[in-house]
């Protein structure tokens, strides 16, 4: 990755961190700019902050605990107060492709839970339509070839992502298809129809979910689209 785009990543993670209050339950992303975030609630921490937090996936944990971040089981969370994550692609109204890093299903399910849900990307990730970026789904490795099948049928070309030579496996022993759509002109229908296939676990459309995104130059400039 270029200097510019971590520079761009660390500056947005730096603005969404000033969200955070004392005695707040936060939900960790994952991801390359999410990891900016828990660097700087790590380094809030170390300087009194006192929170709680869940993470969207075992690296984005492994990463809090060095940190000292206090964490809870999700078990323990009704709400949360804040979730900063990262996305792949976010449009003009703030819908989202997401799972690139592989965690879109606990990253949702923290989503859904966060009252103020604060996604970070470097400015190139702003796009008109989704679409350019390969969409994630997540299938059960039973019966995985006709879950590829029914998802082609939706005209797309499914990939099997991989890990060297096996497929590679979500924190919930889960397999991603990514699906490449061309550009997406009704996320929220094509998502319906997505989620319709049985065997699809979750999909990486998150729609309607972020409040506000940071957006983040590499000449250090944030922009905030809300
Ligand atoms: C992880 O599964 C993803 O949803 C990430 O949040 C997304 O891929 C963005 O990752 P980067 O911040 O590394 O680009």
């Amino acid at each position: 990755m270029d200097n510019q785009a971590v520079n761009s990543k660390k500056i947005a993670a730096g603005k969404a961190i000033e969200y955070i209050r004392n005695g707040m339950t936060l939900g960790l992303g994952t991801g390359s700019t999410a990891y900016w975030a828990i660097q700087g609630i790590g380094e809030m921490v170390k300087h009194g902050l006192s929170v709680k937090a869940v993470a969207t996936s075992i690296q984005s944990e492994s990463l809090a605990r060095e940190l000292n971040i206090p964490l809870i089981p999700f078990s323990e969370v009704d709400r949360l107060d804040i979730t900063i994550d990262g996305a792949d692609e976010v449009d003009e109204k703030l819908n989202l492709i997401k799972g690139g890093g592989g965690a879109l299903l606990r990253e949702k399910i923290v989503a859904a839970a966060t009252r103020f849900y604060i996604i970070i990307v470097d400015e190139s990730k702003l796009v008109r339509h989704l679409g350019k970026f390969p969409l994630p789904v997540e299938v059960a490795p039973f019966g995985w070839e006709l879950t590829m099948r029914r998802l082609s049928e939706l005209n797309c070309t499914p990939r099997m992502r991989m890990a060297g030579d096996k497929p590679f496996l979500t924190d919930n022993q889960h397999y991603i298809l990514d699906c490449a759509f061309g550009e997406i002109l009704d996320p929220a229908g094509l998502h319906r129809k997505v989620s319709d296939i049985t065997g699809v676990m979750e999909d990486g459309f998150f729609i309607n979910m972020a409040d506000i995104v940071v957006a983040g130059s590499p000449g250090g400039e944030t922009r905030i689209l809300n």
